[in-house]
């Protein structure tokens, strides 16, 4: 018989059950249990980053995560960027900016933005192309990406230079 485990995870700030076998990808789990389809399986195995959510507020290849090593940490999905049908300020920068055409990377390049936003708001245009290089993008060129990354962590920034007057 399977072996199979009743986790518990926490994505997007809500708390889901599923029965899963421990060799069941937190990627396989996101979309195939929880209805989650916003992470694309790409490569799936660990090269595109097109499967790219947050751990913890860290950037991860969810097809590179077994699902019951994901209990107990906070899991983000690029369902949670936006509200009540408007684009964050990254989805808006991306559309602005022309930042993805046929889009199947671009979850990842989102979640993979958020993370390193996060982590490095004053990054500049050279940190941002590092930071991208991470992911597979078969149609910007890239150019398009870094540029709605930095629109966003400027705009970011004068918003909480405005916030501190
Ligand atoms: S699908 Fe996970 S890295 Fe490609
Ligand atoms: S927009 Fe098509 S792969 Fe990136």
């Amino acid at each position: 018989m399977t072996d199979r485990h009743l986790i518990v995870l926490t994505v997007n700030g809500s708390e889901h059950e599923a029965v899963v076998e421990p060799r069941k990808t937190l990627l396989d789990v996101l979309r195939h249990d929880l209805g989650l389809t916003g992470a694309h399986a790409g490569c799936e195995h660990g090269v595109c980053g097109a499967c790219t959510v947050l751990v913890d507020g860290e950037p991860v290849r969810a097809c590179l995560v077994f699902a019951v090593q994901a209990e107990d940490a906070d899991i983000r999905t690029v369902e949670s960027l936006g509200r009540d049908g408007e684009l964050a300020d990254l989805q808006q920068a991306f559309r602005e900016h022309h930042g993805l055409q046929c889009g199947f990377c671009t979850p990842g390049f989102l979640m993979l933005a958020e993370g390193f936003l996060a982590q490095q708001p004053d990054a500049d245009r050279d940190e941002i192309r590092e930071a991208v290089s991470a992911n597979l993008c078969r149609c910007t060129g890239y150019q398009t990406i870094v540029d709605a990354i930095a629109a966003t962590a400027a705009r970011r920034r004068d918003t909480e230079k405005e916030a501190t007057k």
